[in-house]
């Protein structure tokens, strides 16, 4: 019976193995049928089987019968590892050279990733001569190093994880406005307004001959947007909730490590809004929600930066609000010497910055009611004689100083038009005077700088590093 069964079982396991090696070229078959254009992300997932993954070779490790890969596509921080067998070795195959990998996905024997490819074929798609790329293998390269490399430096892990993390805050803040009820405007890139001083102007003109009758080609200067402000304050008479995302020009003669002279603004404006409360409420809000999508779904990527780019950096809990007049009485307290003055009217500077945020314990800080001739002709008079302030807003936040600027907008057409007319700006603005005219409403709105943001959250001290391309002063242009 033993031996019978014995018999069985070595005839049904010689079945089994014939069986098995029937179906594992069948699969092997079929998988090169089916083998699926697999991002990175989505062959670590372990979804498929048969695999064509492409992408750029991160490192490479020959062995004495298998050689080892890793290979980055940009859709995560991690690589696919790929194992092959040695005489699929190239020596075109070095760190930075673009494969072309095609084979079976396998449960991974090695704890670092789950899955690894077996890699079938490979095909060196771009060759990379590893002694004249400007990355090396397993080097850590510094921020300001990579920041010469403009058009290489989305190829470093510190870069590629930044630009994801900008992209899904991009994605977080457009999600927060729309959950919200705002509605996007697209507001002009050029425009004749200057938004009253916001920043240094852009000029913008024909680059070849003059027009027709040596006509400007508008007829009125023409500048690169400042703020979208005023365009919102327009929709928001008929949308009550608005916002824009773009790019904003500022012309600074600035080579500091915040102000570009490109950059992107989300700006809100809101209608029936009357306190200040309600408007910074709304930048928490944005400010909160970004944020925690951003730590949840690059958690990974954040890591990397909170781990080896800017290590020990936090991004501060919840922040504490303070009037101007606060402010400066802080500044007066103060044992600190200040280089600009800090009497009651004079500007906040951003040494004064610094030390609010510090004194505030390194925690976002809200500056209301800013004195009245300080602020642009928008700003809500508050009437509050003698100190006279308007209702404008800054937040601050630790490493950045000024990330948001906002205010009340004036509604009360009177007041408007004599403080227009105070400037000489009456007829200019005759169609912002209108807004006011038909159907005004309480209404105000807030700017803050994405770069700042991502500054902020990252714990990044230069602004040139959290942003793909950037433009300032002096700077060629890729
Ligand atoms: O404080 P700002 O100048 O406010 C305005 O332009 C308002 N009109 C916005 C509004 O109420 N709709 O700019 C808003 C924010 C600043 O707090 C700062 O974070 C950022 O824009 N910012 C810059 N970021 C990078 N480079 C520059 N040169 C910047 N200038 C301002
Ligand atoms: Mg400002």
């Amino acid at each position: 019976m033993f031996q019978t069964s014995a018999k069985t079982f070595s005839v049904l396991a010689a079945t089994a193995s014939a069986y098995r090696r029937v179906f594992l070229v069948g699969l092997r078959r079929y998988c090169k049928k089916t083998s699926t254009k697999l991002r990175v992300s989505e062959a670590l997932s372990g979804a498929q089987l048969g695999a064509d993954v492409k992408g750029w070779v991160r490192s490479v490790r020959p062995q004495k019968n298998n050689i080892f890969l890793h290979v980055n596509d940009g859709s995560s921080l991690q690589s696919l590892q790929i194992v092959a067998d040695a005489k699929l070795n190239d020596p075109l195959l070095t760190f930075g050279s673009a494969v072309e990998v095609t084979g079976i996905l396998k449960k991974s024997p090695h704890q670092k990733q789950p899955v690894e490819l077996e890699a079938e074929q490979i095909r060196v798609v771009g060759e990379c001569n590893p002694v004249n790329f400007p990355f090396k293998i397993k080097k850590r390269h510094s921020l300001e190093y990579i920041r010469q490399l403009p058009h290489l430096r989305c190829r470093t892990n510190a870069f590629s994880s930044l630009l994801r993390i900008r992209s899904e805050a991009t994605a977080a803040i457009h999600s927060y406005f729309k959950n919200n009820g705002f509605v996007q405007i697209h507001t002009p890139i050029i425009t004749s307004n200057d938004c009253e001083g916001a920043g240094e102007l852009f000029q913008v003109e024909p680059s070849g001959p003059a027009t027709v009758d040596d006509e400007s080609f508008f007829s009125v200067p023409a500048f690169l947007t400042v703020s979208g402000q005023l365009h919102l304050e327009v929709m928001a008479g008929a949308f009550s909730r608005v916002y824009t995302f773009g790019p904003t020009f500022r012309a600074e003669n600035s080579q500091s490590r915040r102000h570009l002279a490109e950059f992107f603004m989300v700006e809100a404006e809101i209608s029936f809004t009357e306190s200040l409360e309600d408007l910074t409420k709304v930048i928490e809000d944005v400010f909160r929600s970004a944020t925690e999508r951003v730590l949840a779904r690059c958690a990974e990527d954040v890591d990397l930066f909170h781990r080896h780019v800017t290590p020990g950096h936090r991004v501060s809990p919840d922040g504490r609000s303070i009037s101007y007049t606060e402010a400066i009485d802080i500044l007066h307290r103060s044992s600190e010497k200040f280089t600009f003055p800090t009497d009651w009217g004079c500007d906040l500077m951003t040494e004064h910055e610094k030390y609010l945020v510090k004194h505030c314990g390194n925690v976002p800080v809200f500056v209301t009611n800013y004195p009245y001739d300080l602020k642009p002709f928008y700003a809500r008079d508050n009437q509050d004689h003698p100190k006279h302030t308007a209702a404008a807003v800054d937040l601050l936040v630790p490493g950045v100083g000024e990330l948001c600027g906002g205010s009340l907008r004036e509604e009360r057409l009177n007041l408007l038009m004599d403080r227009l007319k105070r400037v000489g700006l009456e007829d200019t603005y005759n169609w912002y005077l209108d807004l006011r005219r038909f159907g005004s409403v309480p209404h105000g709105g807030f700017g803050l700088g994405f770069e700042r943001y991502l500054q902020c959250v990252l714990g990044v001290d230069n602004i040139k590093d959290v942003i793909p391309f950037p433009r300032f002063s002096h700077s060629c242009l890729l």
